[in-house]
């Protein structure tokens, strides 16, 4: 054992929670390959979030399990590639220069046989779009599998995204549709960079994929940044929304995975440095200061995107403070929450939201995937295929 901060006992622990994320997931992946959001909980029950799943999926995909993370990607690109004339229409309409409704866009989340499903929801956000194409390619590579096998879902993502790139809409966290959200405009760069640089699309698709990764990425330098709130200015770092000059945990993607800014940059390094500043709490992670969702909590999966982003930089000890607090979080059958109460933003908002949706979500799918891909990155997954 190499790390003076781990005992045995710790990496046997961190393993079994390892093993039995990977069971949690797949135990309750649908047999048509969707990752539910979080199976019992009110609100989500029954749907599929291209975020969550992208972030699932490639923990899966890091724990090795090439069939569950396939057999996602092949959900998705059938939902998708079953949308291609209804993307056409919608790419028609705004050329023609219709106004096209955010109702009449793709969903935010999907049942698990590929359709919007018919309760309300915050439903137009862009981000999982990217995402996905962002965690495909990144399968396919690690994996050797052919991304032929997915087109028919990455032409009409890519298509959605060139057309659609620079709309306002809901963030993350299903909020502010009026405004432009830095990872939102984060994930398209990244999903765009990604299906470009695998070199599987025709050449116009490669021309306007590459122009509005470009210009996803511009924008955010141009105006997405801040040097924070009158009275507590510092170092220029990415802001939650463009004009904003508040932070979000979201934008630690900018950094990794995203790679919208290196990690040696200064402007990486003073937003991870405003992140953690602003929200995190003794290893946990806050959306943002303003959060009141269930009195405005810490979020594992903000806690591991805090920790990948420490441990890409080479901060392995801070890195593994936040798995640890993860792993202290998992309750007696192994389940890890969406969020805890340990340290509240807005304790007065708490009660409102349990009488409204029931208990906070667990498991959550997401927080299990972003579990593994933090063991992952500090070489703490189990060995070996029986693990
Ligand atoms: C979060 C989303 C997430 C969804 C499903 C919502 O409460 O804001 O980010 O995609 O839950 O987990």
């Amino acid at each position: 054992m190499t790390d003076t901060s781990l005992t045995t006992v710790d990496v046997a622990r961190l393993a079994d929670l390892a093993r039995r994320s990977h069971a949690v997931i797949t135990g309750l992946q649908d047999p048509g390959g969707a990752y539910p959001a979080s199976p019992t909980f009110s609100a989500y029950r029954g749907y599929a979030w291209l975020r969550d799943g992208a972030f699932t999926a490639e923990g899966i995909s890091r724990y090795r399990d090439v069939d569950s993370a396939d057999r996602f990607h092949d959900w998705v690109a059938r939902v998708l590639g079953a949308r291609a004339a209804e993307v056409a229409a919608l790419r028609t309409a705004t050329a023609d220069g219709r106004d096209v409704p955010l109702a009449a866009m793709l969903p935010t989340r999907f049942t698990f046989d590929g359709a919007n499903g018919s309760d309300p929801w915050w439903d137009f956000q862009t981000d999982g779009y990217g995402l996905w194409l962002w965690a495909v390619v990144a399968h396919a590579r690690r994996h050797g599998v052919p991304l032929t096998r997915w087109l028919a879902g990455i032409t009409v993502a890519v298509d959605y995204l060139v057309t659609f790139w620079d709309l306002p809409c809901y963030d993350w966290w299903e909020e502010h549709v009026e405004e432009q959200h830095v990872s939102t405009l984060g994930a398209i760069h990244a999903g765009l960079m990604a299906v470009v640089d695998a070199q599987v699309l025709d050449d116009a698709r490669t021309i306007a994929a590459t122009g509005a990764a470009h210009a996803a990425r511009d924008r955010i330098l141009l105006t997405g940044t801040t040097s924070g709130r009158a009275g507590d200015r510092g170092a220029r770092h990415l802001a939650k929304w463009l004009g904003s000059d508040a932070v979000d945990a979201s934008l630690l993607a900018c950094v990794v995975p995203f790679g919208v800014l290196d990690p040696g940059s200064a402007l990486a390094e003073a937003t991870v440095d405003a992140v953690a500043r602003d929200l995190e709490v003794d290893g946990g992670v806050h959306r943002f200061r303003a959060d009141v969702f269930y009195g405005g909590g810490q979020w594992l999966l903000l806690a591991c995107l805090l920790g990948w982003n420490r441990a890409v930089a080479g901060d392995r000890e801070a890195a593994l403070r936040n798995l640890l607090w993860v792993a202290d979080r998992a309750d007696a059958e192994g389940y890890l929450p969406e969020q805890v109460a340990d340290h509240l933003l807005h304790p007065e908002h708490r009660a409102e939201w349990i009488e409204r949706w029931g208990e906070v979500a667990s498991p959550l799918l997401w927080s299990h995937g972003m579990f593994l891909i933090l063991a992952d990155e500090l070489g703490l997954l189990p060995e070996g295929s029986d693990r």
